[in-house]
């Protein structure tokens, strides 16, 4: 079989923006986790996907919510990445949000956010890939934050 960290090692040369995908449980409560496994799918309807490590302590809650958030993160985020790229505690304390209409969390300060409805769930080894049809974004604009072989990276222009 083709060696895990080899595949780590050689997809780390796909440069990518950095995203939080947020969601929240049955109860309100909201989790997140950093994410670059986010890929636009189609225009019309209008879908995208995510990949979400089925070890994740958010995996679950996307089961419970049916729905999410992919906030992608400006240049400055990037301690806020690295809070959201870490299992347990309360990654919202003291992190300034609002909620959308399914009390989903959405972060201050990002580049853009896509408000999504899960409309399929597909097996992916250890992960699982939820599609999710877009009902509301905004783009506000600015400067990305960026992942490349294994590092936060800024774009120079
Ligand atoms: C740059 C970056 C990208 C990541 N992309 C993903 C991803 O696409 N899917 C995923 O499940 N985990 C991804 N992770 C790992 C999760 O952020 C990490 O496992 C986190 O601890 C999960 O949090 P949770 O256990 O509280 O849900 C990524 C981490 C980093 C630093």
């Amino acid at each position: 079989m083709f060696d895990p960290q080899e595949l780590r090692r050689v997809m780390g040369l796909f440069a990518t923006g950095v995203t939080i995908i947020t969601t929240r449980d049955g109860a309100g409560q909201p989790f997140g986790l950093t994410a670059n496994a986010v890929t636009s799918l189609s225009l019309d309807p209008p879908l995208l996907l995510i990949c979400i490590d089925k070890k994740a302590e958010t995996y679950p809650h996307f089961l419970d919510s049916g729905c999410f958030v992919v906030n992608i993160l400006a240049g400055d985020q990037e301690e806020l990445s690295r809070r959201f790229a870490k299992s347990g505690g309360d990654k919202f304390a003291g992190l300034p949000h609002s909620r959308n209409q399914a009390g989903v969390p959405i972060l201050e300060g990002t580049l853009a956010h896509l408000e999504c409805v899960i409309v399929e769930t597909h097996e992916g080894g250890d992960h699982v890939i939820h599609v999710g049809r877009v009902e509301h974004a905004e783009a506000r604009g600015g400067k990305p934050l960026c992942f490349f072989q294994g590092k936060y990276r800024h774009l120079a222009d």
